[in-house]
């Protein structure tokens, strides 16, 4: 079934630790994206990114696309997945070919990127993404559109990006159990980079921090290209750990207490202001200082962005995201962040929301839907770029489609 014949249907499907996304946006060639509806639901079966429980983590994909089913009026069938978790890896690679007519074809730029890709890589990983970063004809260097260029010899400089075969089987298999295709799985960096950040930031040098519950996504642009890809086991869910421990607070209320009153620099916070902390068992609530709080707080994004710093210094580009840190994702949400970040890392730092489309008028301007809307415009370029674009309809299937997979799946 389709909304409007002449248009394009696209979801996004961000598994998070802590929330699974699934967003659904319609477009034309050349017009923004739209979004046409939504659905979110607690995620169950994850554990810092990757899936622990594949029927808890099926439960959640389920009842977020049910949601997202119901607001934009239709079935949905395909979807472009997020993955992350401390598995993904990265590392540049190029490849050479000659250019078979002394014009560079489309043919030639899929062999160069195919030469690119024949990097060994261990066993346990897969490809996830081949990402150009520039191509070369003969001395040539910079060029970024080689289709139609004169020359003998065409070589291409790209940046790939792998995760462990187990993990991204693990995912696959979750969100084909809720009777969808995956039309890709993406990187979590690589989806959020592409909501948040800016033209000139990826030119001028950038480095992106996504902090989520279970991950802290990064990824490093310079000169327009990506460079460099990793992601961190650690994130809010560790932050709410602290607090659970150091106030004696059952989890839930360590994490309720952390939304509501922490921040991330202790100076911001007087002495003299006082939190109800719940207590474990039947022991009474207890009145204790928000500076405390801020102190379990600030030591963990203390912790977290130091080993942001190491990555960065380990990526050898320190030196050159001369725009400084992107942070998005949930966790990016906490008072003080962009205080401590600049005092640690000397650099501009800002907390983006995500840009790019619109509809649902101020429900997506929030950290937390930078992978899932980053999904929906990295998915609806790729498809155009393929040629792979679909009518409406392609992205969503008939109910009789979806009980016929559960039928099979049942019997
Ligand atoms: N206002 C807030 N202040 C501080 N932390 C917040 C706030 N809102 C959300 N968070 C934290 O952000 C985290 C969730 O962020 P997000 O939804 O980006 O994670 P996720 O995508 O589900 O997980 P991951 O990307 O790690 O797999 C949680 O740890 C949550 O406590
Ligand atoms: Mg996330």
């Amino acid at each position: 079934m389709s909304r409007h014949s002449d248009k394009l249907l696209i979801v996004g499907l961000d598994i998070g630790t802590q929330t699974v996304s699934a967003i659904v946006g319609e477009y034309e060639p050349g017009q923004p994206l739209e979004v046409i509806g939504m659905g979110t639901h607690a995620s169950n079966g994850l554990k810092r990114g990757v899936v622990v429980d594949i029927e808890s983590t099926v439960q959640s994909i389920q009842r977020a696309i049910e949601a997202a089913e119901l607001m934009a009026g239709c079935s949905i069938s395909s979807v472009y997945a997020s993955i992350s978790g401390s598995h993904i890896r990265s590392l540049n690679s190029e490849g050479v070919v000659a250019i078979r007519d002394r014009e560079v074809t489309e043919g030639d730029v899929e062999r160069v990127l195919d030469a690119a890709r024949a990097v060994a890589i261990p066993a346990d990983q897969r490809i996830l993404h081949v990402q150009p970063q520039e191509y070369v004809i003969d001395e040539q260097e910079g060029i970024r559109h080689p289709v139609g260029m004169i020359g003998v010899r065409l070589e291409a400089r790209v940046h790939v990006i792998t995760g462990a075969l187990s993990a991204t089987q693990n995912i696959s298999k979750c969100v084909t159990r809720c009777g969808l295709k995956v039309d890709d799985l993406i990187p979590a960096q690589l989806a959020s980079s592409q909501a948040v950040l800016t033209k000139d930031e990826r030119d001028l040098g950038v480095c992106m921090v996504d902090i989520g519950a279970g991950t802290t996504d990064i990824t490093v642009f310079t000169q327009g290209a990506m460079r460099h890809t990793a992601s961190l086991g650690i994130g809010g869910d560790q932050v709410s750990n602290d607090i659970a421990f150091a106030f004696r607070t059952p989890t839930p209320s360590a994490e309720d207490i952390k939304v509501r009153y922490a921040c991330a620099l202790a100076q911001l916070a007087r002495p003299e202001e006082t939190i109800e902390v719940s207590s474990v068992g039947d022991r009474p609530p207890r009145r204790l200082s928000r500076q405390m709080l801020a102190d379990v707080v600030q030591k963990r994004y203390e912790e977290l962005f130091e080993m942001v710093q190491a990555e960065l210094r380990r990526s050898g580009l320190e030196e050159l995201v001369a725009a400084g840190i992107v942070l998005t994702g949930g966790g990016a949400k906490m008072e003080g962040v962009v205080e401590l970040a600049e005092e640690m890392f000397h650099m501009p730092v800002r907390v983006a929301i995500p840009q790019g489309v619109t509809g649902l008028g101020d429900l997506l301007a929030n950290p937390v839907y930078a992978t899932g809307i980053g999904l929906l415009l990295h998915g609806s370029r790729q498809s155009i770029n393929q040629g792979r674009a679909v009518a409406a309809g392609d992205a969503v299937g008939s109910a009789w489609d979806k009980l016929s997979i559960w039928f099979k799946r049942s019997f």
